[in-house]
């Protein structure tokens, strides 16, 4: 049954099932007029006159629950290629794009989760001139159970890596780990929240030469083992500096030297061949790293390892030269560290929702984007929607960097599935202006959100965890 509703008023009118049309004309008009001079609209006209930034119109709409639903708009573009920006509840915004079309078009304008009761959908001029005649409202249809792989790529993969992916895909659309990056970060959490997170995030970065050459050293891998005798999960990363190339100017000091902007270091070039001076150099670092690796593989630690990560923002060295010359040097990673290191340990994670620099499905255990929203606590629908087309949800998908948390409820209501959050250090976590600390309780606090204390025994998969009590 369609519904037609104009601010209050209900008329029952034609035939989609669960759908509600809201004309433009009944709605209110801020800026733009009636028109009813080009045929095909529904109801009694459409709106015209998106002539000014601040033309709007404002459609009240309502919601038995609070419940997630497909926005449509009906339009018309006769004066070429259009941007319209859709406000809920004047909060945010997003971007619709409304190509040239002289007929009357739905478009699909995304998700919108209502609250129970009355709502606001603002539809703002942005580029303006198009006309709208009037928005649809459908209940988003569930999507089904996932159906993600939980055995690793890697036909050798020790039973330490197995169970941490057989782990991850137990909890997988159920709950969310909590993660934090740096051992400091994690420990002002568990001192100031009140919660340890279940997941500790680690660098490779002062383990390669040219950072100790200048005095770098680091601890991180002694940190994880000690997080995970404590039952935690571990993630690594490598802002891998450039092993050659630094700049090492006060513009481009060498502990930068991960960024393509403090390096002349050329990916392309290195990878050529395998016997050119460079590409040796990249071999001698990832076996420096192999070195760590194995520490934390005798001591029964199993990794979500996220290696050149961010590749397609191009601010890094692996990134610089394109999608080829990065997936050939995740290959190589992957065949030094696996088949001639015999690490098995590893769960690879890759860190892009690019379609062009994925490494593929036979190449990549967990998928993975970062996001920096300041002001956002929501649930990052659109990413997590772009990384599930990326593999057909096939692997699971993982939050490997954020800057605000995430709100569990929008989460749940979203099916924004991300397997674990992790929040970057310093100010992100403990500034109070990318989280405050009573957000961070509450979220901490949630039954959706898994903490240390609530994962114990995460590796024997009979047991129940404490959360399935
Ligand atoms: C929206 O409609 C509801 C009734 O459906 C009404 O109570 C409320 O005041 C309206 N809000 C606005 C902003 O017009
Ligand atoms: C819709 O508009 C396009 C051009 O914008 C035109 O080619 C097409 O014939 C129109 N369709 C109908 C059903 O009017
Ligand atoms: C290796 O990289 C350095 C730094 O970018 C560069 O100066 C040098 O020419 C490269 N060597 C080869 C053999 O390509
Ligand atoms: C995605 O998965 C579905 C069912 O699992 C399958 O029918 C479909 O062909 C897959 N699509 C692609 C592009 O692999």
């Amino acid at each position: 049954m369609l519904v037609t509703r104009a601010c209050g008023l209900v008329a029952i009118a034609g035939t989609v099932l669960g759908q509600t049309v809201y004309e433009a004309e009944s709605a209110v008009l801020n800026g733009v007029t009636i028109g009813t001079s080009v045929a095909g609209f529904s109801g009694t006209g459409y709106v015209e006159g998106f002539d000014t930034a601040t033309d709007s119109i404002s459609f009240n709409v309502s919601s038995s629950a609070s419940k997630l639903y497909d926005l449509s708009i009906v339009y018309n573009g006769p004066y070429g290629d259009k941007y319209t920006t859709v406000v809920l509840n004047d909060v945010g915004g997003s971007q619709v794009s409304l190509p040239a079309t002289t007929n009357w078009t739905t478009v699909s304008a995304g998700q919108v989760l209502l609250n129970a009761g009355s709502n606001s959908i603002q539809i703002q001029s942005n580029w303006g001139w198009y006309l709208i005649d009037s928005i649809k409202l459908a209940p988003s249809v569930k999507r089904g159970a996932h159906k993600v792989t939980t055995t690793p790529i890697n036909k050798n993969a020790n039973s330490d890596a197995k169970a941490l992916l057989k782990y991850l895909g137990s909890i997988y659309g159920k709950k969310i780990l909590s993660g934090q990056h740096d051992q400091d970060a994690l420990d002002w959490v568990t001192n100031n929240v009140g919660k340890t997170p279940a997941i500790g995030g680690y660098d490779f970065m002062d383990y390669t030469e040219s950072r100790k050459t200048h005095g770098a050293v680091s601890t991180d891998v002694d940190k994880a083992i000690a997080f995970a005798k404590k039952g935690g999960i571990i993630t690594f990363q490598w802002h891998w500096g450039a092993p050659t190339g630094l700049y090492d100017t006060a513009d481009h000091p060498w502990y930068s030297g991960f960024y393509t902007d403090a390096t002349d270091f050329n990916i392309e070039t290195a990878l050529k061949d395998t016997t050119n001076a460079n590409y040796t150099l990249l071999i001698k670092d990832i076996d420096t790293i192999a070195i760590e690796l194995k520490k934390l593989q005798a001591a029964a630690v199993p990794i979500i390892f996220r290696p050149l990560h961010e590749a397609e923002g191009a601010w890094f060295w692996w990134g610089a030269k394109g999608p080829e010359p990065a997936k050939k040097l995740w290959n190589i990673l992957y065949d030094r560290l696996t088949k001639y290191h015999k690490l098995n340990n590893l769960i690879w994670e890759w860190n892009s929702a690019a379609a062009a620099w994925y490494p593929g499905n036979d190449k990549v255990d967990l998928v993975s984007a970062d996001t920096y929203n300041q002001g956002d606590h929501g649930p990052v629908s659109a990413t997590y929607n772009s990384l599930l087309a990326l593999t057909n949800d096939t692997k699971i998908i993982a939050a490997a960097e954020i800057g605000s948390v995430m709100e569990p409820d929008q989460l749940q209501a979203y099916q924004a599935d991300w397997v674990y959050f992790a929040v970057w250090s310093g100010e992100f976590i403990s500034g109070g202006s990318w989280n405050s600390l009573d957000l961070l309780k509450r979220i901490y606090a949630s039954d959706y959100v898994l903490t240390l204390d609530e994962i114990q025994g995460w590796k024997k998969t009979t047991k129940p965890m404490a959360w399935e009590a």
